[in-house]
This record gives C-alpha cells, sequence and structure tokens, in this order.
C-alpha cells in the first residue's frame, strides 16, 4: 500500500491542469449501456473509480478501450444484468447502472450497497422512481433484483435532492414509454453533463440543471462523442492548497462557472481568485480569515469541499463553523486534523474551528476520499514531515495529486509500503 509523504511548508507557484470530473465521468459511462453504437468519450480522469466503473460494464458484456483519457466504449452486442457484489462493494456509485439496465434490459440484479464511512446513504429514491414507473423490485440475497416491460413515463418528486438518484432515474426515463417528471431534482453539473451526452444520444430531457426535469420517452439511443466536463473539486482542493500555502497558480480547464460558491467563501476568506480567460489564477498572499460554511445540495457548497475548507479554517484568523447538512458522518478528518495541532470542536453536524498559528506534522490515515485530500492539504502547510496512509482512498478520486502538487513546488512524495 502506498503512503505519501509530505514535508510542509513550501509555497506552490505555477500552472496546473484541472482532470476530467470523477463524478461527471461515472453516470456518462453507464449512460453507454443505454445506446446502440460506439461512444468516443475524452478529458476521462485517470481514476481509480474509473477503472470500476469499467470493471462493472465490462462484467455486462460491454466492449471498452482506453487510450490515455480517450475511451470507446460499445455497447451493441447483447448485455448481461449484473452487477456483482464484488465490485459494488469497492464503489457505491455503481448503482448507477441500475436505471439504463432495467430500461434497456427489462432486468437487473445489482448489489446493493452497502454503508459508506460517510454516512448510511440508501437508495431508497432511486428504488421508489423505478417502481413509479412500472419496475418490480426485490430485495435478496443482498442484490436489488428489478424487472420491468418497457418502463412507463411517471411523475417522480425526491423526498431530498439526491444526485445519482436523479441520474439513475434520468437515464432510465430515456427509455420509457412517455413522459417522466422528476421534481425536486439534483441540479449539480454533473447531471447537465450527463443530460447533454443524453440528448445528444437521441433523448429528449429538459430542465436539466433546475429543480424539475422533464424526459420524453424514445425509442432508442444512439451512440455519441463526448469530452467530459472538468472536475470542480479538485479545482477547489488547488485553491484551497493555494490559500494554505500562501501560493500562486494559474489552473487551465478550470470549471469557475460550476464553483461560484466555493469561491466566494475562499473570496470572503480572503484569497484572489481571477479568470484571465483561459486560466484561473488563485493567489493566497495574507493569512486566511474564518468564515462560516454550511454544505448545501448545489448550487450551494458542496460537501464533497467541507474536509478541504476546514483544513483552511483551521489555520484561519478566528473562529468558524462549518455545518454539514448532506452527511451524517463526515466529519471523520477532524480526529486526524486534531493529532496535527488543529483546534476543533463537534457538536451533531457542526464544527468549530479555532484557527491556530501552525500545524504539525504526524502520521495520518483516512477511510473516505474527500478526508484523505484534506490530510493531504494539511500535510502541505504543517511545519514538519506529514504521512498520510491509505492513499487508495485518494487515488479513487484524484487523478495524480501528488504529482500535481509536486509540480507546483511542494515537497511531496509517493513510498511504496510492504502490504
Ligand atoms: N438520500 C436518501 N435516499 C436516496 C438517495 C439519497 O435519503 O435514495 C440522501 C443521502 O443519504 C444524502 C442525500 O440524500 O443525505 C444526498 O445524497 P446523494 O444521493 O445526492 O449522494 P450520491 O448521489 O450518493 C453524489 C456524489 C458524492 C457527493 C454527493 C452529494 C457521485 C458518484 N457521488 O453521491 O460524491 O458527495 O452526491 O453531492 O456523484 C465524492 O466524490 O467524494 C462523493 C462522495
Amino acid at each position: 500500500m502506498d503512503k505519501i509523504v509530505i514535508k510542509g511548508g513550501e509555497r506552490l507557484i505555477g500552472e496546473v491542469e484541472v482532470s476530467g470530473s470523477k463524478n461527471a465521468a461515472l453516470p456518462i459511462f453507464a449512460a453507454s449501456l443505454l445506446a446502440e453504437g460506439s461512444n468516443l468519450f475524452t478529458n476521462v480522469p485517470h481514476l481509480m473509480d474509473v477503472r470500476t466503473i469499467v470493471k462493472v460494464l465490462k462484467n455486462l458484456g460491454i466492449k471498452i478501450s482506453e487510450d490515455g483519457g480517450t475511451y470507446r466504449i460499445d455497447a451493441t452486442e447483447a448485455l448481461g444484468y449484473e452487477a456483482p457484489y464484488d465490485l459494488v462493494k469497492t464503489m457505491r456509485a455503481s448503482i448507477l447502472v441500475l436505471g439504463p439496465l432495467v430500461a434497456r434490459m427489462r432486468r437487473a440484479a445489482v448489489s446493493l450497497p452497502g454503508g459508506c464511512a460517510i454516512g448510511a446513504r440508501p437508495i431508497n429514491l432511486h428504488l421508489r422512481g423505478l417502481e413509479a414507473m412500472g419496475a418490480k423490485i426485490e430485495l435478496r440475497h443482498g442484490y436489488i433484483e428489478a424487472k420491468a416491460d418497457r418502463l412507463k413515463g411517471a411523475q417522480i418528486s425526491f423526498d431530498t435532492p439526491t444526485v445519482t438518484g436523479t441520474e439513475n432515474l434520468m437515464m432510465a426515463a430515456t427509455l420509457a414509454e412517455g413522459k417522466t417528471i422528476l421534481q425536486n431534482a439534483a441540479m449539480e453539473p454533473e447531471v447537465v453533463d450527463l443530460a447533454d451526452v443524453l440528448n445528444k444520444m437521441g433523448a429528449k430531457i429538459t430542465g436539466a440543471g433546475t429543480k424539475l426535469i422533464e424526459i420524453e420517452g424514445v425509442e432508442s439511443l444512439e451512440a455519441v462523442e463526448h469530452s467530459i466536463i472538468p472536475d470542480r473539486i479538485e479545482a477547489g482542493t488547488l485553491m484551497v492548497a493555494a490559500g494554505l500555502t500562501r501560493g500562486n497558480i494559474r489552473m487551465l480547464n478550470c470549471p469557475l462557472f460550476h464553483m461560484e460558491a466555493v469561491v466566494h467563501k475562499l473570496k470572503e476568506a480572503g484569497m484572489e481568485i481571477e479568470s484571465d480567460g483561459e486560466g484561473v489564477r488563485a493567489v493566497g498572499n495574507k493569512r486566511i480569515r474564518s468564515v462560516d460554511v454550511k454544505t448545501q445540495p448545489y448550487p450551494g457548497f458542496p460537501t464533497d469541499m467541507q474536509a478541504q475548507f476546514m483544513v483552511l479554517m483551521s489555520l484561519a484568523k478566528g473562529l468558524s463553523v462549518i455545518s454539514e447538512t448532506i452527511f451524517e458522518n463526515r466529519f471523520i478528518h477532524v480526529s486526524e486534523l486534531k493529532r496535527m495541532g488543529a483546534d476543533i470542536g463537534i457538536q451533531g453536524n457542526t464544527a468549530v474551528i479555532q484557527g491556530v498559528g501552525n500545524l504539525s506534522g504526524a502520521p495520518v490515515m483516512a477511510t473516505d476520499l474527500r478526508a484523505s485530500a484534506s490530510l493531504v492539504l494539511a500535510g502541505l502547510a504543517a511545519a514538519g514531515m506529514t504521512e498520510v496512509s491509505r492513499v487508495y482512498h485518494l487515488d479513487r478520486g484524484y487523478e495524480a495529486l501528488d504529482k500535481k502538487l509536486a509540480k507546483l513546488g511542494a515537497d511531496i512524495k509517493r513510498v511504496r509500503e510492504p502490504d
């Protein structure tokens, strides 16, 4: 197992390219199940989670070839219908094949994702929506078994906006008979990127990016070419890195237009973030000020940036309050940050952070992707050496973060540890 070793204190300076979005690539790959012909997807990030969805799709009999960040995915041939436990347990987002399989194969057996480090993460709303469209769903031996004739359009209202739930039902509805209306839908940019792909395939979707999505079902879809949008969470993580190290970085391929809430908070904390047309510059040239943050569905502040922002607040001047409203257990980074000298108290879903003058390097580990990223960030700013273990969490969702940070001047290396 690898670990990342960081000697803190270097200012980050230079240019870096933001990779394609993980959470856009995963549903778009699942959407290829719906179409006949050979899809071509570019700007795909090199990540463990992408390799997992590829395994899930290959297991269904789909032909996939890869060249750098370009994937050809062809689901023309008859497909299987099972996503097995061994794959789903390594990545919950495997559930994204459920909607497409029921729509195209009229049958699916997908292992029920278990609990997760950051919360219970039920999928009741995915299942309820498919049932409303006419699927018969049973839970058997840990699997969701779904069967349907052609799905029928339905009016579905989500109790709470769910990103992958919206994506699953939007995909299923493209091949349903009649019109589906999704109310209180997730508005995330990744939902919009998926809708763009589906519409290119011939689907009739309107309203993606708003709370009300309408899908008029069609008979069949055709393969497309599409470039995945850049990753707003990676970009936000890099911005925080600049703020923490009083750095000055320019990001290419940076989706500033998807990052309003994060950029607003970083500016409020004293950072300068400006677009120069082609790139976005993030500068942290003074001590960060404390600001309060509450995570919310898009366009609010993303839960996927909460841990990283908490590191910034740990070194800010003053007291800040961070409320996590999306997941019930997303403060797993706190105890590790405290070991590095952060002053953080937790009460329920609220963290109160008293900024300290400095952090001190320590051996740390985390059980979640964004928590791991926050520990790497803390290491960049801490005095002395930080060793972040269980790096496989980081590799699930960040493309070569250690290499990108090293290129910007961080003293960071990956060390292979014997298993
Ligand atoms: N929820 C339900 N029932 C459902 C579905 C969701 O109660 O059937 C609840 C969840 O428990 C949670 C809330 O709804 O409290 C929102 O969860 P959501 O379904 O939106 O999360 P998700 O679709 O499982 C995606 C991202 C996550 C990101 C969340 C929130 C992907 C593949 N994953 O998860 O990304 O944190 O939306 O924005 O898109 C990450 O990249 O590190 C990550 C965890």
